[in-house]
């Protein structure tokens, strides 16, 4: 079964094609990349994966399972789990409260026993803080727990925000651009979480435009352009797609 399958989607907004019947699949384990230009449709792509957007036409199964109409707590629910190409973190919380509020979605948080603060619901709160200390610990963050996230580094607020993807134990974990905007070391220092992730079985797809790790750490990768898919397959035969190389590529790769 797939993880994931895309089935001739396409969204619009106005007159602009940003999604046009797109189609594939995505197996389970490994870390698959979706690469293209800039504008060429990758966000918008993880939106309506995520429910973020709904289609104009077309659909997403997960594990099998159509999510058509199924709202982004629905999703979540199901096994999906994402981070933001601009780190999406409540700036007066702390970074372990915010790994907390992507673990929120396992809580017994009905409105009323949570007002009352009956014992089952602070048992569970107390679980939820133990397992996001757990988690960014597994991210590397295990020194900035009570910090908050206007004081962290920039690398630190992206592994934050995979610390939180991973509270809602997601079986597909859709990561956009992790890598921008980080040095050096903090790349080296992602790439051996997304390889930790994937050794634990989680299927990640990443897209991000750093080629060195894309190619370095995908099984397989999507290229798209203008919304559609241009190219599809393992790192050497992409690389070596004249139609990629000309859209995207260039002489870089
Ligand atoms: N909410 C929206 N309303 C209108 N147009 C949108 C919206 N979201 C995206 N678009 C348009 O859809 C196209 C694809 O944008 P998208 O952000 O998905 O590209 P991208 O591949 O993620 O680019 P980048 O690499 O720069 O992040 C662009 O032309 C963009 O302007
Ligand atoms: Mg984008």
């Amino acid at each position: 079964m797939s993880a994931l399958e895309v089935i001739s989607l396409s969204k619009e907004f106005g007159g602009v094609h940003a999604i046009e019947d797109l189609s594939f699949n995505i197996s389970p384990g490994s870390v698959h990349s979706i690469i293209g230009p800039n504008g060429a449709g990758k966000t918008t792509l993880l939106n309506l994966i995520t429910g973020i957007y709904q289609p104009t036409q077309g659909e997403v199964r997960l594990f099998g399972d159509s999510m058509a109409g199924m709202p982004v707590h629905a999703r979540v629910m199901a096994g999906l789990g994402r981070t933001f190409q601009t780190p999406q973190v409540c700036m007066h919380m702390t970074a372990l409260e915010n790994v907390m509020l992507g673990r929120h979605i396992h809580l017994d948080g009905r409105f009323l026993p949570t007002a009352l603060r009956l014992p089952r619901i602070l048992s569970g709160e107390r679980e939820a803080r133990h397992r996001a200390a757990e988690l960014m610990e597994y991210v590397g963050l295990a020194d900035y727990l009570n910090d908050e996230p206007g004081s962290m580094p920039y690398g630190a607020l992206k592994r934050l925000e995979v610390a939180r993807a991973l509270a809602c134990e997601p079986k597909l974990l859709l990561l956009d651009e992790p890598a921008a905007g980080l040095g050096a070391s903090e790349k080296a220092d992602l790439t051996g979480l997304i390889e930790k992730l994937s050794g634990a079985g989680l299927t990640i797809v990443l897209v991000e435009h750093d080629m060195k790790l894309v190619m370095s750490i995908s099984q397989h990768i999507l290229v798209i352009n203008y919304g559609q898919k241009l190219a599809e397959g393992q790192p050497t035969e992409v690389r070596r797609n004249p139609d990629v190389v000309a859209a995207y590529l260039g002489s870089a790769v």
